[in-house]
């Protein structure tokens, strides 16, 4: 899919990943509609990207995804592109995992995320084509101690990503998922609990563990897009990724 003049829904486009996603996007030429629950934030962007839009929208919340999904179309007539970013992480061993906290990321990062993909799908089958990025982690790809309820819920995020492409690939549209590694964000500080040196952003740590910034990601999301390739991963090879950058 050609970036340029795609109309792309970033959710979680408030800071990190979905921030630097959707400066990327408009910088290479496309129509962004930013969503997320941080209004000013949004707005704030918004205002330095041209053409861009924002609504305030908490994915968890079907009205506001389906009022978010509406913003593009009555904004550009169409929606060519879903970044399905918005995520919490949860690092705590998982003797120690709160269900309540747990019920919170899975709500998050695999129900909302499937409600987005939902959202959007009418819209593209109309139009015949399509593309969207589920936004995962390279949690996934070995196993470790610590974020084992984060890694879980980002685990069933992939599975639906890749059952998504193969039902939908008839329609025209295309599901692609990456896979990020330890990213300089906010989310190290919002975690929804826990905490964990190993994948807290340090300039100390060793080579392969210093954080990445958003816009190394930004960019991979963006070649995803253009080359619909089912996959791919910031993650070093020694943590189970392929990633050589
Ligand atoms: N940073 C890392 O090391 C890392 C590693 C692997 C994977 N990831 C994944 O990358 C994605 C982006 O994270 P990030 O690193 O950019 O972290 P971030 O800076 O904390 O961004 C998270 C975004 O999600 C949004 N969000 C959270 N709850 C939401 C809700 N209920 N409704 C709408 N938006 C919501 C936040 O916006 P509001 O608070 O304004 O709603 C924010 O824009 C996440 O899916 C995360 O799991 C991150």
């Amino acid at each position: 899919m050609d970036i340029e003049n795609a109309v792309m829904l970033v959710t979680g486009a408030s800071s990190g990943v979905g921030a630097a996603t959707a400066r990327a996007a408009a910088a290479a030429g496309a129509r962004v509609v930013l969503a997320a629950r941080r209004e000013e934030r949004i707005r704030a962007l918004a205002e330095e990207l041209p053409g861009a839009r924002a609504v305030a929208c908490d994915v968890t919340e079907a009205r506001q995804l389906a009022a978010a999904v509406q913003t593009a179309l009555d904004g550009y007539g169409r929606l060519d592109v879903l970044v399905n970013n918005a995520g919490q992480g949860l690092h705590v061993p998982l003797a120690d995992v709160d269900p309540d906290d747990f019920r919170a990321v899975l709500e998050l990062n695999v129900v909302a995320a499937l409600a987005a993909m939902q959202a959007v799908v009418l819209v593209m089958r109309r139009q015949g084509a399509g593309s969207i990025v589920n936004v995962s982690s390279g949690t996934t790809l070995a196993v470790r101690p610590g974020a084992g309820a984060y890694a879980a819920s980002e685990a069933a995020l992939n599975m639906l990503s890749s059952v998504a492409r193969l039902e939908l690939a008839d329609a025209g549209i295309v599901v692609s998922t990456v896979y990020p590694f330890i990213t300089a964000t906010e989310f190290h500080s919002s975690l929804r609990a826990g905490g964990l040196r190993a994948t807290a952003p340090s300039e100390d740590a060793p080579p392969e563990l210093r954080p990445q910034r958003p816009e190394q990601v930004a960019e991979v999301i963006l070649e995803l897009i253009r080359c619909g390739a089912e996959r791919a991963d910031l993650v070093p090879e020694r943590f189970g990724g392929s990633y050589r950058g």
